[in-house]
């Protein structure tokens, strides 16, 4: 496996999460935040979003996967499931990426049976030209071309999550 130079720079990425941190400081003045992140890719973006919100916030993680290798399965696993209660309270769901839309979709699904005040969705990545289900999407960090990316929290078979940067992962030949 081998990557080209980064598609997004550490330096972008990060000028980017202070900007989404920002809307969401004005969007949600004088409320509180749960902020839900899917894990495992989210955790990067998870931890230095959250950095720079400054309304109150706790914070609950699910597990979920859907791919193997390059391609969604288009099934769901929860592995571990949001333990903090959700009934009523601003939910703010944190993921690395959109794809097909299928797992936020089943995601958000399954926190609106548990009546939250709110839910809003945040995510660093979208491929907009592949989905499939229609998914709203409060907040984007960037739009990125149909190609398989690792980095800053996104994976190949669980490996590169620990990249600053994200970057285009090609097939060797
Ligand atoms: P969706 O259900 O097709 O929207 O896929 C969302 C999930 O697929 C993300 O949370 C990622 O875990 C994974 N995924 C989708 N595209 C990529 C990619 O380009 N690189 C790494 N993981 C991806
Ligand atoms: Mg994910």
């Amino acid at each position: 496996m081998v990557f080209d130079r980064p598609l997004l720079t550490e330096e972008q990425i990060q000028a980017r999460v202070k900007e989404l941190a920002g809307r969401i400081n004005s969007d949600y003045k004088g409320r509180e935040i749960l902020a839900i992140g899917i894990l495992k890719g989210a955790f990067m973006f998870f931890s230095d979003l959250v950095k720079h919100i400054n309304v109150p916030l706790t914070v609950d993680f699910i597990v979920s996967s859907s791919y193997e290798d390059t391609t969604t399965t288009g099934k769901v696993n929860i592995h571990l499931d949001a333990r903090k209660p959700v009934t009523d309270k601003d939910v703010l769901i944190i993921e690395d990426i959109i794809d097909t839309g299928i797992s936020l979709n089943y995601i958000k699904e399954k926190l609106l049976q548990k009546s939250p005040n709110t839910l809003k969705i945040c995510v660093l990545l979208d491929k907009k030209e592949r989905r499939l289900v229609e998914v709203d999407v409060d907040y984007t960090g960037f739009e990125i071309p149909d190609e398989f990316v690792v980095g800053y929290g996104t994976d190949y078979n669980d490996n590169y999550r620990n990249l600053p940067y994200v970057a285009i992962l090609k097939q060797p030949g």
